[in-house]
């Protein structure tokens, strides 16, 4: 990085004065941090992003080469759903304009897109034969149990939206109730037996808790109930509502699609590779036009959500299955 101003007799001592109040507020000494200076090593790039580390990261249970785009492509979603996050929880906490919205949905749609591009790396990416027996050392982990997946959920919509009946009367109903009907809890269902699997317990376990926690506290504060806020003001443009649509339809039909094409593209074949994911009930659960969630209803026309997924869910079958 170079320096922006050039340097002269000026600059120096306005730079000075600058650093001599920044210091001075926390009672420090600034000649000695400018000594310090002396002995200070430059950055590198390697050790500013942490790359050695990042490249443990990659530890494959098998010995099947490919394992290791499945791990990595993992990370790489991992990272851009806190990309995501980010954005929210600044958007929440931050200023309810329609700029600032429009600042963060549009940096959220582009993590979106890139996301929903890059998923062909899963669909055509990977050799099947290796996927296939590779996935079996993983049991019973899914991507399933991604926490950041299910805080995004959280995070932008209702408790009720996220429930199997959101046109039910909620009325009186707790956070604790809500969260009990939370739709991905009938997700993981064993087909033989009905049963939660074990993915989903597992999950529970370790963040039921969290789960609670941050339902509670975005209670007041969820995308969907912020825009409602957004829309009394007489906030919410034309532009904002295109973004947010994007965004809705990104997370819940696009993305949820393109990783059924993957599902699909893998798992679909013979009917005892089905043991491959647990043995769930994955071909039911997860095409976004059974699953019919939107995290913004009322931006929708009741043809839209009638639709829901349905042209893009036929082209995937008819071209992959
Ligand atoms: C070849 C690639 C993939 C296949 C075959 C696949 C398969 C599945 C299946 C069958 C399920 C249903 C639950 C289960 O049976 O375990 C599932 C759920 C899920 N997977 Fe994947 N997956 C793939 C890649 C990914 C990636 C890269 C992510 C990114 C984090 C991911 C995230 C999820 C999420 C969030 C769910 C829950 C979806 C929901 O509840 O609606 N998957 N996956």
């Amino acid at each position: 990085m170079r320096p922006t101003t050039p340097a002269s007799p000026d600059r120096w001592k306005e730079l000075l004065d600058q650093l001599e109040h920044k210091y001075q507020a926390s009672g420090q000494d600034l000649n000695s941090y400018l000594e310090g200076l002396l002995y200070t090593e430059y950055l590198n790039y390697w050790d500013y992003v942490q790359l050695d580390t990042l490249l443990t990261l990659q530890v494959p249970r098998t010995a099947f080469p490919d394992e290791e785009i499945f791990i990595m492509y993992h990370q790489i979603t991992e990272l851009y759903f806190k990309l995501i996050l980010k954005e929210i929880k600044q958007l929440s906490a931050g200023e309810q304009t329609t700029a600032n919205w429009e600042k963060r949905i549009s940096r959220i749609n582009r993590y979106m897109e890139a996301l929903i591009k890059s998923f062909d790396v899963m669909v055509d990416g990977m050799d099947p034969e290796e996927f296939m027996k590779f996935r079996m050392a993983l049991l019973p982990a899914s991507g399933f149990q991604s926490v950041q997946f299910r805080i995004i959920e959280l995070l932008s919509t209702k408790l009720t939206q996220l429930s199997n009946d959101p046109d039910k009367d909620w009325t009186g109903a707790t956070v604790e109730d809500l969260v009990d009907q939370i739709y991905w809890q009938a997700g993981a269902t064993e087909l033989s037996s009905g049963k939660q699997t074990l993915t989903l317990k597992r999950f529970a376990e370790k963040y039921g808790r969290q789960m609670r926690t941050t339902a509670s506290d975005y209670q007041d504060t969820n995308l969907a109930t912020l825009l409602g806020r957004l829309q009394e003001t007489d906030q919410l443009t034309d532009n904002l509502r295109v973004m947010l649509r994007t965004f809705d339809a990104s997370f819940n039909i696009n993305w949820r699609l393109m990783h059924f094409k993957s599902a699909v593209r893998y798992l679909q074949k013979e009917p005892e590779v089905i043991a491959a994911t647990g043995g769930t009930n994955w071909q039911k659960y997860l095409p976004p036009r059974f699953q019919n969630r939107t995290f913004f209803p009322e931006l929708w026309t009741s043809e839209e959500r009638a639709n829901w997924g349905r042209a893009w869910f036929e082209e995937v079958l008819a071209g992959v299955a």
